[in-house]
């Protein structure tokens, strides 16, 4: 909220400062007081990841810089990171089941280990040849989800590689498709919304048969002569502070790079983007879901998605 106001009063100067004498560089440079994420870093697959199940299911590539997910009628199968981690940067480019994908599902999330966890879901649900996946995205707090958005994206996904990624601090989740942020969450401890900050939590992606629900609410079924079907990964880029699992605090909190100023809001330029997904491409959102939640729940006003 503060920082809303800040990078307001700062735009208003600029704008002002642009109209009494020439735009110079340096108004340019204060007009984006926040910054995309530091960009990621490709390594290879073991580098941070492990199989979770189904092991054969899983085939590396150009020495493990590339793997790929397969389900078929016995199994899908999923990976999970080595650490665990609180707070960072974590991304994944992906190129998704293409073809005839009705049915399946695949997922990129973090998720903490506990009863009452927190996770940052990406998942994909996928659809019939041509026909449009889904971009489905939750945010669980203490063990309370029902926070669903789900978005079509402005590509195809199946086609090329794209990078899916979020941002984690004490002020904000922010998920990203490449370069355009698609939500975010903002911190409402004020508010009584619980945000996820002392729980580590690990990556996870799998890809699995959900044929009950998945595509066009369970009414389109896997087709099992299409199968193998099969997801594509690479990058595997993960930039948090590791912690053991008991841990409740990370040490070098507050100093790192996502702690800082640039990184605790989004900038004019991201919220314009951001309202883009939202008028353009937003399918649905829960904060506009009055059947289900007759009183819209805080987070959403700050998040601006109302
Ligand atoms: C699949 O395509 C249909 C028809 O275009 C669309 O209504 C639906 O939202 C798409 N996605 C899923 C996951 O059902």
């Amino acid at each position: 909220m503060m920082m809303g106001t800040t990078s307001t009063a700062v735009t208003t100067a600029t704008a002002l400062c642009c109209f009494l004498i020439f735009c110079s560089t340096s108004s340019l440079f204060l007009l984006s007081s926040a910054a995309p994420p530091r960009r990621p870093i490709d390594v290879p697959f073991g580098r941070n990841y492990v199989p979770t199940w189904a092991f054969d299911h899983i085939k590396y590539f150009s020495g493990g810089n590339e793997a790929q997910l397969t389900l078929d009628k016995y199994t899908g199968t999923g990976f999970q990171s080595k650490g665990s981690y609180l707070f960072g940067h974590f991304s994944m480019q992906m190129k998704l089941v293409p073809g005839d994908s009705a049915g399946t599902v695949t997922a990129f999330y973090l998720s903490s280990q506990n009863s009452e966890h927190d996770e940052i879901d990406f998942e994909f649900l996928g659809n019939r040849s041509g026909q449009p996946h889904i971009l489905q995205t939750n945010v669980f707090t203490g063990g309370k989800g029902d926070r669903e958005q789900r978005i079509y994206l402005w590509f195809d996904p199946t086609k090329d590689y794209h990078s899916y990624s979020v941002l984690w601090n004490m002020y904000q989740i922010v998920f990203f498709v490449d370069d355009v942020p698609i939500r975010v969450f903002k911190n409402c401890k004020d508010l009584g919304v619980r945000f996820p900050f002392n729980q580590p939590m690990k990556i996870y992606s799998s890809l699995w048969n959900a044929d009950d629900w998945a595509t066009r609410g369970g009414l389109e079924k896997t087709d099992w002569s299409k199968a193998p079907f099969v997801a594509s990964y690479r990058s595997f880029h993960i930039d948090g502070c590791e912690s053991s699992v008991a841990a409740q605090f990370c040490a070098t909190q507050g100093k790192r790079w996502w702690d800082q100023r640039e990184f605790q809001d989004l900038d004019g330029i991201q919220y314009r983007r951001l309202a883009w997904v939202r008028q353009k491409w937003t399918i649905y959102n829960y904060c506009n879901d009055r059947k289900r939640y007759p009183t819209m729940s805080p987070e959403c006003a700050r998040d601006r998605d109302v």
